[in-house]
């Protein structure tokens, strides 16, 4: 017998990194995000496409502590998950978060567990924080409960009413960092300037609040303008690359209202709102050797 589950990846449109100090970030669940399925396996084991490597609790690999977090909670279990990713891992889409949640459901369903809605939550948590020492939250929420919304750390995700159809457009700029390494940097810049640190996440935070009333109001223009802002705000973090500014430009240039990085940064993807120069940005983006993709937002 084999039980399927999945879980989906995400896209903040704006506040990154503030969200992790309690002010409100704007995101979206993406989809297709992972695929799991669980079956009777000699003890616990995960193997990953398209990676085609396996996993094991005691391995020693970030992965093989997550499955502890799984192996935990389903004492002394004979279980083989298998994952397919559909989002580049470490592209800042919320991968690590949507193969958490998708494993979870999988090896609950197969062993008749019954998780409620907070505790799917709690355990994803658990296994992010394996990967990300310091979540805050927003990637396993939206990969458990989907749509499109405001999140704030502690109090969870508020659902936005998106009115008609919102095309984003991605670029993945092919450079990876690790999540947990920009968000200590992050830290790190706090700790020694904390003033000028939390009024940057003020700022966003502001940002964050107008963004929300655009998506719901259907204006494109003020949200790409407000993720301009954001994007600089970023910069100023050090969480930008040159490529990542090089792809954010080209985007402008090529008729995007707006456009930033998406995720920890360091690397990763960068998210365009284009409207109909969708086409135009990612032809600009793949001249450029980045891999793009368009996410539909709405009805
Ligand atoms: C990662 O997708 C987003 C960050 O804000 C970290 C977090 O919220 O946990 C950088």
């Amino acid at each position: 017998m084999t039980t399927r589950a999945s879980a989906c990846g995400k896209v903040i449109l704006l506040g990154e990194h503030a969200v992790v100090y309690g002010r409100p970030a704007l995101a979206a669940a993406i989809s297709p995000g992972v695929d799991a399925s669980a079956s009777h396996g000699d003890g616990l084991s995960l193997t990953v496409s398209p990676w085609g490597q396996t996993f094991r609790p005691e391995d020693g690999t970030d992965l093989g502590r997550a499955l502890q977090v799984l192996g935990a909670v389903m004492h002394g279990t004979d279980l083989h998950l298998d994952a397919t990713m559909h989002l580049p891992g470490g592209g800042g889409l919320g991968s690590s978060a949507a193969l958490g949640v998708a494993c979870l459901r999988a090896a609950a369903g197969h062993l008749g567990m019954g998780l409620t809605p907070e505790r799917e939550l709690e355990l994803a948590l658990a296994w992010e924080k394996v990967f990300h020492g310091n979540p805050s939250g927003v990637d396993h929420t939206l990969a458990a409960r989907g749509g499109v919304g405001r999140y704030v750390k502690g109090e969870g995700l508020t659902l936005v009413r998106v009115p008609e159809r919102l095309s984003l457009v991605l670029a993945d700029s092919g450079e990876r960092a690790s999540t947990r390494a920009m968000v200590e940097s992050v830290a790190r810049q706090r700790a020694r300037r904390p003033e000028a640190v939390d009024q940057t996440f003020d700022a966003i935070a502001s940002l964050v609040g107008r963004a929300e009333v655009a998506l719901a109001a259907m204006d494109p223009l003020t949200l790409g303008e407000l993720m301009n802002l954001n994007q600089a705000l970023l910069s100023s973090l050090l969480v930008s690359t040159e490529r990542l500014e090089a792809l954010c430009v080209a985007a402008r240039e090529a008729g995007a209202f707006g456009a930033k990085l998406t995720g920890a940064g360091g690397g990763g993807c960068v998210v365009a709102v284009a409207g109909n120069r969708s086409g135009a940005v990612r032809g600009a983006w793949e001249a450029l050797g980045a891999r793009t993709s368009v996410v539909e937002l709405g009805p």
